[in-house]
C-alpha cells in the first residue's frame, strides 16, 4: 500500500508547556496509526525532545524546523543537524518559505542544510513554491526548477531518504489553499525534474502544504502525484488535526 505522509509543522505558535501538553493529547489520538501512515511532527526547537520523549512509541516522528549546515562552530543562535539528530529528531524541514522570505534563506543555503541533513541521518523535507507574483507572471515552473536544480543537481546520496514539499507561498496561511488540479499538475513537474536531477530518487515523495484543513485534504490525496500533506496552523488545532487523522487513516 502506498505511504500517506501527514506532516505537522507547529511553527512558533505554541510555548514550551503548550507543546507538551499538545504532544500528549495527540498521542492519546493516533496509537492506531496504519503502518502505511507515515506522521512527523515539527515542534520548536526548544520542546522537540521533550515532545519527541511523549511521543516514543506512538509512531509519530519529530523533526526540526530548520537546521545549520555546519556542525559545529561561532554560529550564535544556531542549532546543528547533528544535535538534532541526538536530541531524536529523524526529519527537518529545509527551505521553509518562511524561512526564504522572512529570513532570507537562499537557494544556496538549501542545498548546504540538505547536504547536512543527509550527513547526520535526517529526512530532509525540501520546501518549494512560488510567491503570487511568479504565479501572476506565469513563471511557476521556472521558479520551482531553479529551487530543485539548486537543491538536488548532482547531489551525491549514500543512503538516507528526501521528501519534498511543494508549498506555494501564496497558500501558506491564508486559507486559500491550491486547487487540487494544479497541485497534481505540480507535483507531478516535480517528480520529473527530481528524478532528471539525481536518479536515485526516482520516486521521490512529494507533500502538498498551505491552507490543508478537515475539509480540502481528501481533494489533495484523491491526486496521483500528491502524497501527503504539511499543515501548519491545522496542526495545533485539536478538532482539525484529528479529522486530518482520521482522514488519512479511513
Ligand atoms: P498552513 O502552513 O497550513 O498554516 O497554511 C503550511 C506550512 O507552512 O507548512
Amino acid at each position: 500500500m502506498k505511504n500517506i505522509y501527514l506532516f505537522g509543522n507547529w511553527k512558533m505558535y505554541l510555548d514550551y508547556q503548550e507543546s507538551v501538553d499538545w504532544a500528549k493529547q495527540l498521542k492519546e489520538r493516533v496509537l492506531e496509526l496504519p503502518e502505511h501512515v507515515v506522521s512527523v511532527v515539527f515542534p520548536s526547537s526548544v520542546a522537540l525532545h521533550r515532545v519527541g520523549e511523549v511521543l516514543k512509541d506512538s509512531g509519530v516522528a519529530v523533526g526540526a524546523q530548520n537546521i545549520c549546515w555546519v556542525e559545529k562552530g561561532a554560529y550564535t543562535g544556531e542549532v546543528s543537524a547533528a544535535t538534532y539528530r541526538s536530541l531524536g529528531a529523524m526529519y527537518a524541514l529545509v527551505g521553509h518559505s518562511e524561512r526564504r522570505h522572512i529570513f532570507h534563506e537562499s537557494n544556496h543555503e538549501v542545498r548546504q542544510k540538505i547536504e547536512a541533513a543527509l550527513a547526520h541521518g535526517l529526512t530532509p523535507v525540501v520546501c518549494v513554491g512560488e510567491t503570487l507574483a511568479e504565479r501572476k507572471e506565469g513563471v511557476i515552473d521556472e521558479t520551482i526548477e531553479a529551487q530543485l536544480r539548486a537543491a538536488f543537481a548532482h547531489l551525491t546520496i549514500n543512503g538516507g531518504s528526501v521528501i519534498v514539499a511543494y508549498e506555494p507561498v501564496w497558500a501558506i496561511n491564508t486559507g486559500e489553499a491550491c486547487d487540487p488540479n494544479e497541485a497534481e499538475r505540480v507535483h507531478a513537474l516535480i517528480k520529473r525534474l527530481v528524478a532528471g536531477l539525481c536518479p536515485s530518487l526516482a520516486d521521490v515523495p512529494v507533500l502538498y502544504g498551505g491552507s490543508v484543513n478537515a475539509e480540502n485534504i481528501d481533494g489533495f490525496l484523491a491526486q496521483e502525484s500528491v502524497d501527503g500533506v504539511l499543515v501548519g496552523a491545522g496542526s495545533v488545532k485539536p478538532d482539525t488535526w484529528g479529522n486530518l487523522v482520521s482522514t488519512v487513516c479511513a
